[in-house]
């Protein structure tokens, strides 16, 4: 196990940025920056014990700073959207930005993974906390909200993304990894002939293509939204369904059948051809699968001069319901003043 630290460039303010490498026993490797916390690089072994990049990403920092599909981003404050960009706690309505039509999409302009964060290595443990103070007001949400993301690497070939966190004032905790997969590769240009399994039987159906959901969850059976049994994402996402016309394949929160708030296996995701698969491990409700609908190849050239295309990658983005500050029958984001956030994923290679 070793971390090693390399310069990673300067942002457009003159900071610093640091590029982390953590390794395992196994030859794993993920790569970090504390621009937006991001995970840069995932190299994971196929069948064969050859190793490949599996996440989507930019070779420079100059990329992260504009990556408009939030490749390997940490979100928050809050993931996902926010309805008419505005709530109400306490009585008080707060306004976020709207940056998607009328609504919020993963906490506005300024989100966390614009951020330059704060970080302490931890070489015995394999793992880089990344930390970040909030201000009240920050990106509109009440309370000065103290947060860190620890990145681990376990000898086991799981990546844990733990966050913590302490707010001053009733707020919404909702953070969120956005890295985008691809377990051929991620130059190889498309996750159709992965076969996924999510353990859900319900999903969280939207009114229209500005995603927004109705407050309902409807049972997957019977549905191309049925990932109970596993099929590839090939089968069915292009299926004459209205849920994913509106979105243009899936993009779409599932209800997680668990039995509490303990971590479980919530998802698998399998490359037949390199044999790599992955595991997610969540203690949250929910899980976005988001299909890299809108990746369009506009001629961004990103990590090793590849030009990503339409669903290059995949993301599984766990997290609470899709505007469940505006749903009573969704699970509450609102983390109370003083209490602990405290969240943990885990994407496992085996
Ligand atoms: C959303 C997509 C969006 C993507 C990139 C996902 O979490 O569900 O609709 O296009 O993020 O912003």
């Amino acid at each position: 196990m070793s971390i090693l630290q390399k310069s990673y460039g300067k942002t457009l303010e003159g900071d610093q940025i640091t590029e982390f490498i953590l390794q395992n026993e196994r030859g794993m490797k993920v790569h970090l920056i504390n621009y937006g916390a991001i995970m840069t690089k995932l190299f994971v072994p196929d069948k064969n014990n050859e190793f490949a990049d599996v996440v989507l990403g930019y070779d420079n920092l100059e990329g992260y700073l504009k990556n408009p599909g939030y490749f390997g981003a940490t979100i928050g404050r809050n993931g996902n959207r926010i309805a008419g960009a505005s709530f109400e706690i306490n009585g008080v309505t707060y306004q976020l930005d709207k940056n998607e039509g009328e609504n919020n999409l993963h906490a506005g302009f300024d989100g966390y993974n614009k951020r330059v964060w704060d970080f302490t290595v931890n070489e015995e443990e394999n793992e880089v906390v990344f930390s970040l103070i909030s201000p009240d007001k920050d990106q509109g949400f009440p309370g000065e909200f103290k947060v860190s993301v620890t990145y681990k690497l376990t000898s086991d070939n799981a990546v844990s993304i733990g966050y913590e966190g302490v707010s001053d004032k009733d707020t919404i905790a909702n953070m969120t990894n956005h890295s985008y997969f691809n377990l051929a590769g991620h130059t190889s240009n498309s996750i159709l002939d992965h076969i996924l399994w999510i353990k859900a039987s319900k999903f969280v159906p939207v009114v229209d293509s500005a995603a927004i959901p109705s407050g309902e969850l409807w049972e997957v059976k019977g549905t191309p939204m049925d990932f109970t049994s596993k099929k590839a994402v090939a089968d069915e996402i292009d299926a004459d369904y209205e849920q994913l016309k509106f979105t243009g394949g899936y993009d779409h929160n599932y209800a997680l059948d668990k039995r509490g708030k303990e971590q479980e296996l919530i998802a698998t995701v399998e490359d037949p051809k390199s044999g790599r698969k992955m595991e997610v491990y969540t203690d949250l409700p929910g899980v976005q699968l988001y299909a890299g609908n809108f990746i369009n190849g506009d001629g961004d050239v990103c990590k090793d001069g590849v030009v990503y295309q339409k669903r290059s990658g995949l993301c599984l983005e766990t997290q609470y319901f899709p505007d469940a500050i505006h749903q009573e029958n969704f699970e509450s984001p609102i983390l109370k003043a003083g209490e602990n956030y405290k969240t943990t994923t885990v994407y496992k290679f085996v």
